[in-house]
Order: C-alpha cells, then sequence, then structure tokens
C-alpha cells in the first residue's frame, strides 16, 4: 500500500466468460456495495462481448467495467480489432493495454504499447499498462532492468495518475500458482517508483502500481500490504465472484 493512494482491485476475465457468466458480474456489483468501497476501487474486465450488458448490469454499483485491450487508432479499417472509443461507447472507463498475452501472442512492442495507451486517453479511458519479466530474464537477473525499459517504451509521456495505471505482472507468475518473494515484489515495486517519479515528478507519487500474477484469496492479504503494491490484477480467481470479493475484502483488515 501507499499512503494517500486509493488502492484498485482489478479483474482480468481474458477469453472466459459467456452470457451465463454475468451471474457473476451482478454478484461482484452487489457484492461491492460496501462501505469498503470509499477506500478500495473496483474493476472487472470482461471479454468485449459482455462488456456493454455488464456496464449496464453495474448502474448502481461502485464496480467499474473495462476492457482487455484496445486498437491504436479510433476507426478505420482494422477487421476484427476494438477503439478505445468504442470502449468507451459502451461506458466501459479502463482498458488494459500490453499484457504479456499479448505481448506474447501478438508480437506487441512496447512502442505500440505506448501508441494504444495513448489512444486510451484520448478517448477518456483510464489505461492499466502491464510490464513484466520472464522467468529467463529473471533468471538472468535482468527484471530491473526489463521494468526500466518497458515502463520508458510503454508508458506515455501525458501519463499521470488519473488515465494510467502500472501493472508489475511477472510472466512466470501468470496462471501458474507461482508468486515472488514479498521482498522481491517489494523491490520490484520500489524500484518502479523510484523510476515514475524521476520521470513524472510529483504524479509518480500518486500513480497506482498493481501486483498482478497467481493473486487468490490465501495471498491476498500478504501481497496487497507490501509497500507501493497499490492493488492487484486478478485473472484466474477474478471469475468467481466469491474469490474476487474475498480479495477485495482483504483490504478490511488491511485498512482498519
Ligand atoms: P492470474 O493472471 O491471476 O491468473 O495469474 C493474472 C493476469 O494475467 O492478469
Amino acid at each position: 500500500m501507499t499512503p494517500d493512494i486509493r488502492p484498485l482491485v482489478a479483474g482480468n476475465w481474458k477469453m472466459n466468460g459467456t452470457r451465463a457468466s454475468l451471474d457473476q458480474i451482478k454478484a461482484i456489483a452487489e457484492g461491492v456495495k460496501t462501505d469498503l468501497s470509499e477506500k478500495v476501487e473496483t474493476l472487472i474486465c470482461p471479454p468485449a462481448t459482455l462488456l456493454y450488458v455488464a456496464t449496464a448490469l453495474c448502474d448502481d454499483s461502485p464496480l467499474a467495467i473495462g476492457a482487455q485491450d484496445c486498437h491504436q487508432a479510433q476507426s478505420g479499417a482494422h477487421t476484427g480489432e476494438i477503439s478505445a472509443d468504442m470502449i468507451a461507447d459502451c461506458f466501459g472507463t479502463y482498458v488494459i493495454v500490453g499484457h504479456s498475452e499479448r505481448r506474447t501472442d501478438n508480437a506487441e512492442t512496447d512502442h505500440l504499447v505506448r501508441a494504444k495507451a495513448e489512444a486510451a486517453y484520448e478517448a477518456g479511458l483510464t489505461a492499466i499498462i502491464c510490464i513484466g519479466e520472464t522467468a529467463d530474464e529473471r533468471k538472468g537477473g535482468q527484471t530491473l532492468d526489463i521494468l526500466k525499459r518497458q515502463i520508458a517504451g510503454s508508458v506515455p509521456d501525458s501519463a499521470n495518475s488519473e488515465n494510467t495505471v502500472i501493472a508489475y505482472e511477472p510472466v512466470w507468475a501468470i496462471g501458474t500458482g507461482l508468486t515472488p518473494t514479498v521482498a522481491d515484489i517489494a523491490e520490484a515495486h520500489a524500484f518502479m517508483r523510484d523510476d515514475i517519479t524521476k520521470r513524472f515528478g510529483p504524479a509518480g507519487h500518486t500513480m497506482r502500481l498493481l501486483y498482478g500474477g497467481s493473486v487468490k484469496p490465501s495471498n491476498a492479504a500478504e501481497l496487497m500490504a507490501i509497500a507501493n503494491v497499490d492493488g492487484a490484477l486478478i485473472g484466474g480467481a477474478s471469475l468467481k465472484a466469491e474469490d474476487f470479493l474475498s480479495i477485495f475484502g482483504a483490504y478490511k483488515t488491511l485498512l482498519d
């Protein structure tokens, strides 16, 4: 946690979820209607097919809805793509960009991720920009260099604490059940804080830095308590309302 930063608990559903899963969104939207939501923000990023109907379900809930990617252009001849404007048109308020699965599956570069984040800003969305090292890079002792390079390349100069969230997701921790040690996460997040503060000045002090990679109810309290960890980006455990709400609930004791 960071004093004066409102944490964000965000779920990334990836390519999971059909209309039947809307019950889970309904349950999450209901479950976050507590006083804790004044202190902790919540977000679910379902697949684009569910975006519009999901935002409609959250009309009277503090739960925000976002998308998992956007194209760098606002419209045009790009078959199959979704623009940031379209996400905003569906009342989405966030978009994840540069997730490692997209960096790998779609060969997305830092340069492209930066352009996507800029498109998100243009549309009035907050971009969640993902960075993180692979297992080999960690073994080679390159973790902090990778984070520095990805922040420099993927985060636009116009980033501020309103339009940008940075998510540190070690690639080897995603969907594997493995997590870095508390000390390793603390080191990475302190490094990121220092790096963005040097570049963005005071905005760097208030920009949210999420941790992602095998966050679950059993480790949420420990991970969210780490200095400079301002929330979580959750894959698998965000698909079930019960698990997502339990991770959100971990802040009850942390914020007391
Ligand atoms: P996981 O995914 O929680 O299933 O490890 C995290 C992510 O990819 O954002």
